[in-house]
C-alpha cells in the first residue's frame, strides 16, 4: 500500500471513470516500486470491473512524474534484486481492453513520457516537456519506445529524442503526433475529464474493438517491450548507470 497513488472513481454509476493520480509532489511524483505496484493493481481491477469504462492518468500540477525513483535505480545497480513491479505495470498499462486517456502538466521525464504512447488521449499544458534522458544516465529507451516512437516520427525525431535526449515540448509532441492536444493548465482536467466522459458514454463493446483494430497487433510491441526491459536491467548494473545516478544524488542545486 502507498498513498503515493490515489484512486478514485467519478461520472455515472454503470459508466465510471478510474482515475489513477501521482501523488508524490515533493518528489515530482518519481515512481517508487510501491507506486507501480498499486498502479498495476488499480489498471487490473479497473478491467476486471464492468463498472469502469475509461482509465485515467494524472499527476499534480507541475509534474506527471519525473519518472522511475532514482534511489530505486541506484539500490539496483547496488546489488538489489530488481523486482517485477514495473514489468507488471507496464504488462497492464500496454494490454488494457479500455481506453486509456492522461492529462500532463510540467515535468514527464523517463517513463512519465513513454507512458504516453500507450494512451489513447493525451493532453499536456503549454509548460510540459517530454524528457527520455536514457543515454545520459546509462540506460536504453523502454516500454515499447525504441518501438512506437520512430514509426510515428521517422528515425531522425526518435533518435533526437530517445537517443540524444533532446526534450520535446508539448506543442512539438502534438505536431509530431505523439499526444492529442495541449490544453491550458487550468482547462487540463476538465478536457481529461469530458473527454473520458464522453468515451464511458459510447458502446463499450464496439469501442473495444474500435480501439483493438487502431492499435494493432500487441505482439510486436509486448515482444519489444520484453526485449528492452532485458537490457534496461543489465544497463543499471552498467558501470555508466552507477556514475550516472551518483552525479544525479550528489549534484548542487
Ligand atoms: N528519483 C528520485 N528522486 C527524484 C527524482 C527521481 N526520478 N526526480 C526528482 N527527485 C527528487 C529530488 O531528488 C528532490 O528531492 P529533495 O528535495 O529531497 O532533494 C525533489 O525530487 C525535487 O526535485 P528537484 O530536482 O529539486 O526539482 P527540479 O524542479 O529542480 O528538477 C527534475 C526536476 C525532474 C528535472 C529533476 O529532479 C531530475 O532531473 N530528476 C531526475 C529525472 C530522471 O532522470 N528520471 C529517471 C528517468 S529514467
Amino acid at each position: 500500500m502507498t498513498d503515493h497513488i490515489l484512486v478514485e472513481h467519478q461520472g455515472e454509476a454503470e459508466r465510471r471513470i478510474q482515475v489513477i493520480r501521482f501523488n508524490r509532489p515533493d518528489k515530482k511524483n518519481a515512481i517508487t516500486r510501491a507506486m507501480y505496484a498499486a498502479m498495476a493493481a488499480a489498471i487490473a481491477e479497473g478491467e476486471a470491473d464492468p463498472t469502469v469504462r475509461v482509465h485515467v492518468l494524472l499527476g499534480t500540477p507541475g509534474a506527471f512524474t519525473s519518472g522511475n525513483d532514482l534511489q530505486d535505480f541506484m539500490a539496483v545497480a547496488m546489488g538489489a534484486a530488481a523486482g517485477t513491479e514495473v514489468w507488471d505495470f507496464m504488462q497492464a498499462l500496454a494490454t488494457t481492453a479500455k481506453p486509456v486517456i492522461s492529462g500532463v502538466d510540467g515535468i514527464a521525464v523517463g517513463i512519465g513520457a513513454t507512458i504516453q504512447l500507450h494512451c489513447d488521449l493525451t493532453f499536456a499544458t503549454p509548460a510540459t516537456r517530454f524528457h527520455t534522458p536514457f543515454v545520459d544516465l546509462g540506460l536504453v529507451p523502454e516500454f515499447g519506445s525504441s518501438l512506437m516512437v520512430p514509426l510515428a516520427i521517422g528515425h531522425q525525431r526518435a533518435f533526437a529524442m530517445l537517443a540524444a535526449g533532446v526534450p520535446i515540448s508539448a506543442g512539438d509532441a502534438c505536431a509530431a503526433g505523439l499526444i492529442y492536444q495541449v490544453v491550458e493548465a487550468d482547462m487540463l482536467e476538465a478536457a481529461v475529464l469530458a473527454a473520458a466522459e464522453g468515451l464511458a458514454a459510447k458502446p463499450p463493446e464496439a469501442l473495444a474493438i474500435a480501439r483493438r483494430l487502431i492499435k494493432g497487433d500487441p505482439e510486436e510491441r509486448l515482444a519489444r517491450i520484453a526485449e528492452e526491459t532485458k537490457l534496461f536491467a543489465s544497463r543499471l548494473k552498467s558501470a555508466e548507470a552507477m556514475q550516472a545516478f551518483q552525479a544525479f544524488m550528489t549534484r548542487k542545486k
